[in-house]
């Protein structure tokens, strides 16, 4: 097929798909490593969804009292519900220490304690000696933790020799006849100009998919284009039936309250005033893990004891902690909460709901960060030339639920571990293998379809009746039958694309077609996770079936992996997870009942 699009062509050794902390983390290492980078992003770089991060990035540094790296990743892994791979979670948790001292260096303004540590602050699902006592190991920016990495990185990209790509939309990958990644497609949005890129490795780091659900704590941009990219080249999504929801998200705006607020002391009640989680946590109370708080939330609000006229929310408390500490430790909530409640924290208590916060699944890697499209004889088979990190990859540090703090870590680990691997595999300014049948045709053919589509169903319509649907039919608790019902509904969303109608044809600065393009991404993945939600019959982390109560290790501790084709045709496999450690400094943790 010939398209008449002119194309600009560029050349590098490495592309970074996505701006946000662990493609910023990527592109740093490997402009150190002398590779010669591009970063492209389709936001502004300090305006990806990473600097909404507030709580903290989790390491045990020890500054607040005894901590061990090894009792991090025992934590890890229980609240992983023993889904994650526990060599990566004990490569990321082993790491963390240099990581977070290395942002110090770079100067990250970490809040200080009284002798000028890095401040540390206690969070959900983190002890000491092996769930003991309780760690303080969430190293802190005040609230604004992931703006000051975010900016911190940014700064030391334009030290070294990377090149930013900004306000550009990657399209799609190009893949070789033999399976390589050698580069993507991408629109400038600003100037509708089309590029082609190549280069030897690929790393896509275009964080997570929340926008397919309706209330959720992430940005608008967050539509995990990465995650669809490489569905259309056949390769696998893992573990997309486990979405966490984030206990506290602002009631009826989805902004996010940290959990950091329960760090410093803060509490839910029900509407008897009841601290109810220390009737389902007796030991963390309100610091037990992601999962566990919003299940307990969500039977509160089911079994009559909301708040609110209507009976459908908590209260969060934080009124009677010193102001000073409000101040200091939390200024960012305060104003949030002011903004997007009417609510003054000194005085009164948050409204809050569980929220869609954060995906688990994503793009399935090995620990060097290398994509896996597994056969059945081999479940690592390495897809060459590409990579995946952060939030898009799942490799898999957080299992079936992730740790709060844990992903910030994630981000500067595993973008470090990326770079590491390209240098390895890549000799700086080295030859381009030339191009085979797919010349970039491919994302052009999808760019064409899509711009003239012609149909009577507007984007907004069929985003919210996709959001509705992935709400209703995927939520805190699911049952088979609510499941099989989202899988007919997502299936019907997904074939309503061919309806599509699109009102301006123009590539440049087209938000109806960038958001066009973005639903298309996001309806794969919402397949991806009603289908595979309903495929597993067991409750495992924030994967909670009414119809089956328990975790069943003997039948499901497996990752998932779905392939859906352009049709939206889907097909399920699995792949082992990880059962032992990557070196003998430390043991695997068998699996065990997960109480907190
Ligand atoms: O609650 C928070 O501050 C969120 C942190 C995280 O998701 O890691």
């Amino acid at each position: 097929m010939t398209l008449s699009y002119e194309i600009i062509d560029h050349e590098y050794d490495v592309l970074v798909v996505g701006g946000g902390g662990s493609g910023l983390r990527a592109t740093l290492g490997m402009a150190e490593k002398g590779l010669k980078t591009a970063c492209l992003t389709k936001v502004f770089p300090t305006r990806s969804h990473t600097v909404a991060a507030q709580g903290g990035i989790s390491a045990a540094l020890g500054n607040m009292g005894e901590d061990d790296w090894r009792f991090h990743m025992y934590d890890t892994i229980k609240g992983s519900d023993w889904l994650g791979d526990q060599d990566a979670i004990e490569y990321m948790c082993k790491n963390a220490p240099k990581a977070v001292l290395e942002l110090e260096h770079m100067g990250v303004p970490f809040s200080r304690t009284q002798e000028g540590k890095i401040y540390q602050r206690p969070f959900g699902g983190m002890t000491t000696h092996f769930g003991e006592g309780t760690a303080q190991r969430t190293c802190a920016a005040a609230d604004r933790t992931g703006h000051a990495i975010l900016h911190t990185l940014y700064s030391e990209c334009l030290r070294h020799s990377a090149e930013f790509f900004i306000e550009y939309f990657v399209l799609d990958l190009i893949m070789s006849n033999e399976g390589e990644c050698v580069g993507v497609m991408a629109l400038g949005m600003e100037d509708g100009k089309i590029h082609r890129f190549r280069g030897h490795m690929t790393v896509l780091a275009t964080g997570g998919y929340g926008r397919a659900y309706f209330s959720c704590t992430s940005a608008h941009t967050c539509t995990g284009d990465g995650n669809a990219m490489v569905l259309r080249a056949g390769i696998p999504l893992q573990d997309m039936e486990f979405v966490q929801f984030h206990p506290t998200g602002i009631y009826g705006a989805g902004c996010l309250i940290t959990e950091g607020v329960r760090g410093e002391g803060g509490y839910l009640t029900n509407s008897e005033g009841e601290r109810f989680m220390e009737r389902y946590a007796p030991s963390a109370k309100d610091l037990a893990s992601r999962d566990v708080v919003s299940r307990s939330m969500t039977v509160e609000i089911n079994e009559g004891r909301g708040v609110g006229e209507e009976k459908d929310h908590i209260h969060l408390h934080l009124e009677h902690l010193d102001p000073e500490i409000i101040h200091s430790r939390l200024p960012g909530i305060a104003e949030t909460a002011r903004i997007f409640s009417g609510v003054d924290v000194t005085k009164e208590p948050i409204p809050v709901l569980p929220t869609v916060h954060y995906n688990m699944g994503g793009i399935p890697t090995n620990v060097h960060t290398e994509v896996v499209n597994p056969t059945d004889t081999d479940p690592n088979r390495v897809v060459p030339g590409l990579m995946a990190i952060g939030e898009a990859g799942c490799v898999s540090v957080h299992g079936a639920n992730r740790l709060g703090s844990n992903s910030l870590l994630d981000l500067v680990v595993f973008g470090r571990a990326a770079a590491i691997r390209a240098a390895e595999l890549i000799t700086p300014g080295m030859g381009h293998k030339p191009l085979g049948d797919d010349k970039g045709d491919r994302a052009l053919a999808r760019l064409d379809h899509i711009r003239n589509a012609k149909g009577s169903t507007s984007t907004a319509d069929l985003r919210m009746k996709m959001q509705k649907t992935m709400q209703n039919h995927a939520a805190v608790f699911r049952t088979g039958e609510t499941l099989s019902a989202g899988v007919h509904k997502i299936h019907e969303c997904f074939d309503q694309k061919q309806d599509l109608g699109i009102k301006d044809r123009s590539l440049i600065f087209n938000t109806d077609l960038i958001e066009t393009l973005e639903l298309d991404n996001l309806l794969s993945q919402a397949v991806a996770t009603m289908e595979c939600a309903s495929n597993r019959e067991e409750s495992r982390g924030a994967h909670s079936r009414e119809d089956f109560t328990e975790r069943n290790d003997d039948d499901w501790m497996k990752h998932s992996v779905i392939w859906v084709d352009d049709k939206g045709g889907t097909k399920i496999g699995y792949r082992p997870v990880t059962l032992h450690t990557m070196t003998d400094e430390v043991e695997a943790v068998p699996p065990k009942k997960r109480v907190y």
